[in-house]
C-alpha cells in the first residue's frame, strides 16, 4: 500500500503537534510548516526532511512555499490540515473588538488563519484531486458566536471558508470539512479560561489528542461522504 501524505500547518505545538503524532502513528508521512525550525523534541520519523519553515503571515512566502511543497510530493496529497492560527489580544489581554482592532492586526490574523488556507489548498488542488484527498480547516467555536476572549478578526477568520471550499473543491473529488475546538489545553488559551470551563457541560478542558482524533476521522475513509461540515469538539460548549 502507498504511504499516505498529510500537509499540516502549525505543527510545532498544541493541536498541530498532537495531530502530527496521531497521523505518524497511523503510518502517514507528515509534512509540517511553521515559523520555528524543526525541533529535535518532535519525536516523529522523517520530521527534519519533511519540515518547511514558513511564516504564513507573509503572503509572498506562502505563495512561494507551494512550489517547494509540490517538489516534496509525488504528485498526490491525501490531506491538508490548515491548523496554524493566531489570536491576538489587547495590551492587558482583553478581547480586540471590531471598533478597536487596527487594520494591520486584522490583516495579519487573516493572512495566517484564512488566506494561507486558501493559497495552500488551491495551489495544491491537483495533488489533492489526484489522491481524492481531504482538507480540514481548524476553526473555532468563536466562528459561530461571540467569545469572551477571542477577538473579532480571529472570529471572522474562522467563519464561512469551509462552506465555500467544499462547494468549489467537491467537483475535484476533494472533501473539505472543519473542526471547531472550544477550550483546548494549549498555549493559545487566555487567563480566565478556567471560569468558562467551570460551566461547560463536560466541566473540563479538551486535550489536543482529542482534537487530533476528530481531524484524523475527517481525513480517513470512515468519513468518505462527509464534506462541507464542521464538527464541534468542545465538551458541549455550544449547546
Ligand atoms: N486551543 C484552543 O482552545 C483552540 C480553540 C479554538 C480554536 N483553536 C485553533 O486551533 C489551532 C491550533 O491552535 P493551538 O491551540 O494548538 O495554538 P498554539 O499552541 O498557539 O499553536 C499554534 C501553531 O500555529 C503556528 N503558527 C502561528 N503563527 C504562524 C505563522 N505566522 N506561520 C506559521 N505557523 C504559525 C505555531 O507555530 P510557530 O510558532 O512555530 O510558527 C503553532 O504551531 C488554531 O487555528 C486555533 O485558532 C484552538
Amino acid at each position: 500500500m502507498t504511504q499516505k501524505t498529510l500537509l499540516l500547518t502549525g505543527a510545532s505545538r498544541g493541536i498541530g503537534h498532537a495531530t502530527v503524532r496521531r497521523f505518524s502513528d497511523e503510518g502517514w508521512r507528515v509534512i509540517t510548516c511553521s515559523r520555528q525550525p524543526f525541533s529535535d523534541r518532535c519525536p516523529w520519523p522523517g520530521g527534519r526532511e519533511n519540515h518547511v519553515q514558513l511564516d504564513l503571515s507573509d503572503p509572498a512566502e506562502t505563495i512561494n512555499a507551494v512550489g517547494v511543497i509540490q517538489e516534496m510530493l509525488e504528485g498526490r496529497l491525501d490531506a491538508l490540515v490548515n491548523n496554524a492560527g493566531i489570536s491576538p489580544k489587547g495590551p492587558d489581554g482583553e478581547r480586540l473588538n471590531t471598533i478597536d482592532t487596527d487594520l494591520l492586526t486584522w490583516g495579519k490574523v487573516f493572512h495566517v488563519n484564512f488566506f494561507a488556507s486558501v493559497v495552500l489548498a488551491r495551489g495544491l488542488r491537483e495533488e489533492l484531486a489526484a489522491a481524492r484527498g481531504s482538507v480540514v480547516n481548524v476553526t473555532s467555536i468563536a466562528g459561530s458566536r461571540v467569545h469572551p476572549f477571542a477577538g473579532a478578526a480571529y472570529a471572522t477568520s474562522k467563519a464561512a471558508l469551509t462552506r465555500e471550499m467544499a462547494h468549489d473543491f467537491g467537483p475535484l473529488g476533494v472533501r473539505v470539512n472543519a473542526i471547531a475546538p472550544g477550550e483546548v489545553e494549549t498555549s493559545i488559551l487566555s487567563p480566565g479560561t478556567e471560569k468558562i470551563v467551570e460551566n461547560l457541560p463536560l466541566r473540563r478542558l479538551g486535550q489536543p489528542e482529542e482534537v487530533a482524533a476528530a481531524i484524523y476521522f475527517l481525513c480517513s475513509q470512515e468519513s468518505s461522504y462527509i464534506s462541507g461540515t464542521e464538527i464541534e469538539v468542545n465538551g458541549a460548549q455550544h449547546v
